[in-house]
């Protein structure tokens, strides 16, 4: 028998063939097909990806043409080679070091490698691209499927030629959209999924006419948001900057506030109140806005600006795990004898959830929103952009020429 060391090491040679041998070994010596996996590199044990290997500003970003190929340690899992890839607000976030006290506690062991450490870590979260391995138990996806996924943040990330994924955080890509169109939209869109569907319970059958305030309409996140509500027959009035407005119109919103135009609070006053308000925001929005909710009639305030990330930096585990219950259920509290539901949402990878929102695409419900697409040797680039703000839609990465 292998030892688990020898056969990963198998792994990187063979590319994943050596997953079979988790199941039987004598099956691994005798097989006479070992596929390998080509690479971009000449060493094929080896491929580029854009890794940090300390926190920082974007001076941490480099291109390491021998980054170790991933490995599939367990058999759920599959490899990806990635065509496109997007950014979102936590790569800047995590370069910057955020998360990293729960994020590290999270991470796979199998995963820290020689180092002992989560570096070289690579970011990146959004992923379209084409199923090159398959683990063994994995059971809806074939080597050569085109996929979309976004990768929990615990988990190395897209910025690669190729990343890991598993079974189940995974879908196929819709076939109307080309690979840098697929990478805008698994993490945002799952986010978006988080917050309406699993935080506030609304799915195609109960949004006709619910009246939802999207607060940070123009991004990423408020981008797929709208287009959900409104494929499912909601309401939506969407908060933005002026300049975004006839893209919130575009795309489905029945009303738009301009929250520069002057006096957010008595803009929304002249509004009916509403039965559900997503912020992507945070902040004093937070505060303004819950005001415009309808109370004692099951209305839901969902925020995915929430400070349980930050705490448990700040404050280590257990203090921040304590502080973060404390302000959620005094904030839970304080709402629900207001009639008012208070709920926090988390980004969650899933691959049924994509699924469905494949379906949505297809039936022409929801489409990309693309500000920008840069190249591969691009990358500090787009961080640079998504750092400097005002996102209108996504900034994606193209990872490969053919995408
Ligand atoms: N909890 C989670 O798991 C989770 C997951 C994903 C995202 N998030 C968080 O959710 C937030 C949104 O994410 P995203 O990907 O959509 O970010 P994004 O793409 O950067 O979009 C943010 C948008 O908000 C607009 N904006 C800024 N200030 C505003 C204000 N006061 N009122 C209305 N709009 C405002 C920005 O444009 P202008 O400045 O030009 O107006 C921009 O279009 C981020 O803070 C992100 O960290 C959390």
């Amino acid at each position: 028998m292998f030892s688990l060391t020898q056969r990963r090491l198998f792994s990187v040679l063979f590319r994943g063939s050596v997953t079979k041998t988790f199941k039987n070994d004598h099956a691994f010596k005798s097989c006479p097909h070992l596929r390998k996996i080509s690479t971009s590199c000449k060493r094929n044990t080896v491929m580029p990806a854009w890794v940090i290997d300390k926190y920082g500003n974007n001076e941490v970003l480099r291109l390491n043409n021998n980054t170790m190929f991933p490995v599939i340690n367990y058999p759920n899992e599959v490899i990806i080679k990635v065509q496109a890839s997007s950014i979102n607000p936590i790569d800047v976030n995590m370069r910057n070091g955020y998360g990293s006290a729960s994020l590290n506690m999270t991470r796979d062991p199998l995963n820290i490698k020689s180092s002992g450490n989560e570096f070289p870590l690579i970011l990146g979260r959004d992923v379209s691209g084409v199923v090159m391995e398959c683990g063994l138990s994995v059971q809806y996806f074939k080597p050569g499927d085109h996929v979309w996924a976004a990768i929990p943040p615990w988990k190395q990330g897209t910025l690669a030629e190729f990343v890991v994924a598993s079974g189940n955080e995974i879908s196929l890509k819709p076939k109307c959209l080309s690979d840098t169109e697929a990478a805008s939209l698994p993490y945002v869109s799952l986010t978006a999924w988080a917050a309406l569907v699993n935080s506030c319970g609304l799915n195609k059958d109960n949004c006709p006419g619910k009246r939802v305030l999207v607060i940070g309409a123009s991004g990423g996140v408020g981008t797929a948001a709208i287009q959900l509500l409104k494929a499912w027959g909601a309401h939506v009035t969407a908060v933005c900057s002026e300049d975004a407005l006839s893209l919130m119109m575009n795309l489905g919103a029945d009303d738009v506030v301009d929250y520069k135009a002057g006096n957010l609070k008595e803009q929304l006053k002249s509004r009916q109140l509403f039965d559900v308000i997503l912020d992507n925001i945070g902040g004093p929005t937070e505060k303004l806005a819950l005001q415009f909710l309808k109370p004692w009639s099951g209305a839901s305030f969902v925020t995915l600006v929430t400070p349980f990330l930050y705490n448990n930096d700040r404050l280590g585990i257990a203090d921040g795990m304590m502080r973060t219950g404390i302000t959620l259920g005094s904030k839970v509290m304080k709402h629900l004898s207001k009639g008012i539901h208070y709920r926090w949402a988390f980004f969650t990878a899933s691959g049924p959830s994509l699924d469905e929102i494949k379906d949505l695409v297809e039936a022409g419900k929801i489409r990309p929103v693309i500000n920008k697409v840069f190249s591969f040797s691009d990358v500090p680039k787009a961080f640079q952009k998504m750092e400097e703000g005002h996102a209108r839609g996504k900034t994606v990465i193209q990872v490969s020429e053919s995408s």
